[in-house]
């Protein structure tokens, strides 16, 4: 028997941030841990013990894990299902920007496991949905294509759950060290009550708080947590927003009065250039999508997108008129990653800003301490990548500060002022010291402050 209370190891569909993350984790406690992943140039890195994604902690743990034999991944689930008593579905689910969400992916791994269970001997074995999915898909289409496929009935043959997952990016490891909640949702209790107990070993001794529910009301507790963080950022921005419009108006200082409230809380309230990376914005509009299929008004859900829009569109026409026009200026934009500690530029402030900066006529300058590759990817050779800060303030008439990583709150003025052409500065994270650059003769727009003189 293994610390978790296992008597067998635990199989992962999908080795992307989430499934990754917890592959790792399962088996820094001792669980056998078997990770499923297509991707082959991914299964190699991982065998070969090099973390295919930028994340804290990850690289020296998923060394030693692999090291030990504890983790193996693999990009064919061959013979995983004599081999472990659970199995997680991690596998993404993106969505179309009308919000339809692309369920290909998470079918396909409900066929791979059924498959595998079809030819196994093994009973009983708990399938557990960790993807984000509409209320309802689980039940729907995870268990029919499963129980179709292996032939073998959900709660005799198999059980299945639901458990969302609640990780953020740059901090997944710990996230999934000290869960703040455990969601479960399932039809049959066994099924819950196994998930349940398999946590509580697993976490012992801490006891995390644990919901057990219909799968729906799983589902949806996922998609309505990230549309309400989303709302938190909106609303903090559209109050950045009426700060800029008034005298003296500084969002800082509004969302500590507001944090201090213990019904609002102070998470989640930082102004900016608003949310990206792969989660709230999918998200979202998959809500938004899900109810108006249902015939429910999404007005709502529509002004914080709207509004999360218009706060990247502000800081390219904040930029123009700061320059007087944008043909033929030279812009640095510092941050390319959707928020500091990841690679990650999936939905990124960023990539929006800098396309609607070329679309005006800008020269566009880039720089980033992670995420320059990725950002190639998408933005070609339609911009200059810098790997270093001051290359990229070169010759710069404004610069735009992205994302929030730690080394751009430090840039010295007399830099700024040997380095660039004109010194004209945007903070769209509010990171920068505004009254002491702005002493220095560095004009600095810092979004939700109130600058006459920016
Ligand atoms: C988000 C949720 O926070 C996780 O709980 C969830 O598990 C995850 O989505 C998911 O569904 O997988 P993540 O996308 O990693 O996590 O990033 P967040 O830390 O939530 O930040 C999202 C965006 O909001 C970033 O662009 C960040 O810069 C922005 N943000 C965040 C703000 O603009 N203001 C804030 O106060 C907080």
């Amino acid at each position: 028997m293994l610390a978790s209370g296992l008597s067998r190891g635990v199989g992962v569909i999908g080795a992307g941030y989430v499934g990754l993350t917890l592959s790792v984790f399962l088996a820094s406690k001792g669980v056998k841990t078997i990770c499923v992943e297509k991707d082959r140039v991914k299964v190699r890195k991982i065998m070969d013990g090099v973390s295919p994604i930028h994340e804290q902690g990850l690289p020296e743990l998923l060394h030693h894990v692999v090291r030990n034999g504890v983790l193996e991944a693999r990009d064919e689930i061959g013979d995983m299902m004599e081999r472990v008593e659970i199995v997680f579905i991690t596998v993404g689910t993106p969505t179309g920007s009308d919000g339809v969400p692309d369920l290909s992916q998470v079918k396909e791994a409900s066929r791979q496991v059924g498959e595998a269970m079809s030819t196994s001997r093994a009973a009983r074995p708990l399938i557990v949905v960790k993807s984000t999915v509409l209320p309802g898909t689980t039940w729907h289409v995870v268990r029919p294509i499963i129980e179709e496929v292996s032939g073998r009935s959900c709660g005799d043959g198999f059980h299945l759950c639901v458990n969302p997952e609640f990780l953020r990016e740059g901090s997944a490891l710990q996230d999934t060290m000290n869960p703040d909640r455990i969601i479960i949702g399932a039809k049959h209790s066994e099924a819950a009550e196994r998930l349940k107990k398999f946590y509580e070993a697993l976490y012992h001794p801490s006891k995390i708080p644990t919901i057990i529910t219909t799968p729906t009301n799983a589902e949806l507790i996922k998609l309505a947590t990230n549309a309400y963080l989303a709302l938190k950022i909106s609303f903090i921005n559209l109050i950045s927003q009426i700060c800029e419009a008034t005298e003296d108006g500084d969002v800082g200082v509004i969302a500590e009065g507001l944090g201090l409230d213990p019904r609002i809380g102070p998470l989640f309230l930082r102004a900016g250039l608003g949310f990206g990376g792969s989660c709230l914005p999918k998200d979202l509009r998959a809500l938004r999508w899900f109810a108006a299929s249902r015939g429910v008004d999404t007005s709502l859900l529509e002004a914080i997108i709207g509004i999360n829009r218009a706060q990247r569109l502000r800081a390219v026409e904040k930029a123009e008129s700061m320059l007087g026009g944008l043909s033929g200026k030279r812009v640095a934009v510092l941050g390319l990653a959707f928020k500091p500690g990841t690679d990650d530029i999936r939905e990124a402030a960023s990539i929006d800003i800098i396309r609607e900066l070329l679309a005006r006529g800008a020269e566009v300058r880039v720089h980033d301490p992670a995420a320059l590759e990725n950002a190639r990817q998408v933005l070609g050779e339609s911009v200059t990548y810098c790997s270093g800060l001051y290359e990229c303030l070169n010759g710069a008439d404004l610069a735009i500060i992205a994302t929030e990583w730690p080394e751009y709150a430090d840039i010295d003025p007399s830099t700024i002022k040997s380095l660039m052409r004109k010194t004209l500065i945007i903070d769209g994270r509010r990171i920068l010291n505004t009254r002491r650059l702005m002493e220095e003769g560095i004009r600095v727009h810092t979004v939700g402050l109130h600058n006459p003189l920016a």
